[in-house]
């Protein structure tokens, strides 16, 4: 079943038109920045953990087949990485309508590689939302996202192109990388 979350934030978290705003990207928002933006930086937030744990029946999977894209686990010992993007308020409409499968915007504590800190909003997939899909092992996960596809493409270039990005940022994420490595066994003829 697919949730719209659309309303949820634009009710919950108004902004003024004129607002710049962080925003931290720890998935796709990484690696696919089909939004403008004013400054982009690697970042990172404590205290959570990416998980192949939401459910994609839009973007990377339809509502026979979900797909599994990633949301963050709370994890008091963590930190993520990620980029935050500096944007302008009205650029959420667009964002909200990408992230609708799920996913609400909160506020949260960043910090910068320079170690400088600021305040930015972040999209997360809760447990209560209809799309979760929830902890299964990585190998699971691998064959689930390689049985999937969606209007933005298949399930495992989402997971491909992820584990590409946090390399490149220098990031170490063993869930994402363990899963990459079923996938990739998985794909060879
Ligand atoms: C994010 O990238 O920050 C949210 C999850 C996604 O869109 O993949």
């Amino acid at each position: 079943m697919s949730s719209n979350t659309i309303e949820e934030n634009q009710r919950s978290c108004q902004l003024k038109s004129d607002d710049q705003v962080w925003l931290f990207g720890y998935g796709s928002l990484i690696y696919l920045v089909d939004f403008p933006y004013l400054e982009a930086k690697p970042a990172s937030i404590k205290g959570w953990s990416r998980r192949f744990w939401q459910g994609s029946h839009d973007h990377r999977g339809t509502e026979a087949r979900p797909g599994r894209v990633v949301t963050l686990i709370e994890d008091a010992e963590a930190v993520c990485g990620g980029i935050a993007y500096l944007v302008e308020a009205p650029v959420f409409e667009q964002l909200d309508e990408r992230e609708k499968n799920g996913y609400l915007r909160f506020s949260t504590a960043m910090t910068f590689n320079d170690d400088t800190h600021a305040t930015g909003l972040i999209y997360i997939a809760s447990p209560d939302n209809e799309a979760w899909l929830g902890e299964a092992s990585e190998l699971e996960i691998a064959r689930q996202i390689c049985a999937a596809e969606g209007a933005s493409g298949a399930n495992s270039d989402y997971l491909l192109e992820l584990a590409v990005a946090l390399r490149e940022l220098g990031l170490q994420d063993q869930h994402v990388f363990d899963i990459e490595a079923h996938i990739v066994q998985m794909q060879q003829p």
